[in-house]
């Protein structure tokens, strides 16, 4: 379903597709962390993705919650936006031998997904607000401060350490 879909007709609608975008995003991440585990050496970094993906199964867990809480079925829309930035961290990330390099582009993969799930978040807990659905944004706060303490961790470690060796 595009994003102008015809289905969409209110901003309970626009809130429910959301919800399922983000449904299938997270589902994605909870796929690609493992891999991205595996490839880093640094191990603060491998640490910080341990500990997401653990946050990441609580994500999906809580966006059930919300689905049920809101009345609709649980299902995923596939999310254009998630599959695209996964894919290039895929693309760069193969690319890269020295191991401190490639520690940088898998922070910076990260983090770009941390920004994306961070805008979903806002924009669904704003919504949810505004549908009267304060019950909803609640649970989905709790979410979104998870997703910004990961996206601090990594611009920690990032200038840290990683970019400065990387470069040296
Ligand atoms: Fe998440
Ligand atoms: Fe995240």
């Amino acid at each position: 379903m595009g994003f102008f879909s015809k289905d969409i007709k209110t901003m309970d609608d626009l809130f429910v597709h959301t919800l399922r975008d983000v449904y299938y995003a997270e589902n994605r991440i909870l796929k690609a962390l493992p891999s991205m585990i595996e490839k880093a050496t640094d191990p603060q970094l491998k640490a910080g993705f341990e500990n997401h993906l653990k946050e990441t199964e609580g994500h999906v867990k809580r966006l059930l919650e919300v689905f049920q809480l809101h009345g609709v079925e649980a299902k995923p829309v596939t999310c254009p936006a998630i599959d695209g930035i996964i894919k290039e961290a895929e693309e760069v990330s193969g690319e890269v031998a020295d191991k401190e390099v490639l520690d940088a582009a898998l922070a910076a993969a990260a983090q770009a997904v941390e920004h994306y799930e961070i805008t979903r978040y806002g924009t669904l807990i704003a919504w949810a607000n505004q549908l009267g659905r304060s019950d909803c944004a609640r649970v989905l706060q709790r979410t979104l401060e998870e997703e910004k303490k990961a996206d601090a961790l990594l611009s920690k470690v990032a200038m840290s350490k990683l970019n400065m060796r990387a470069a040296s």
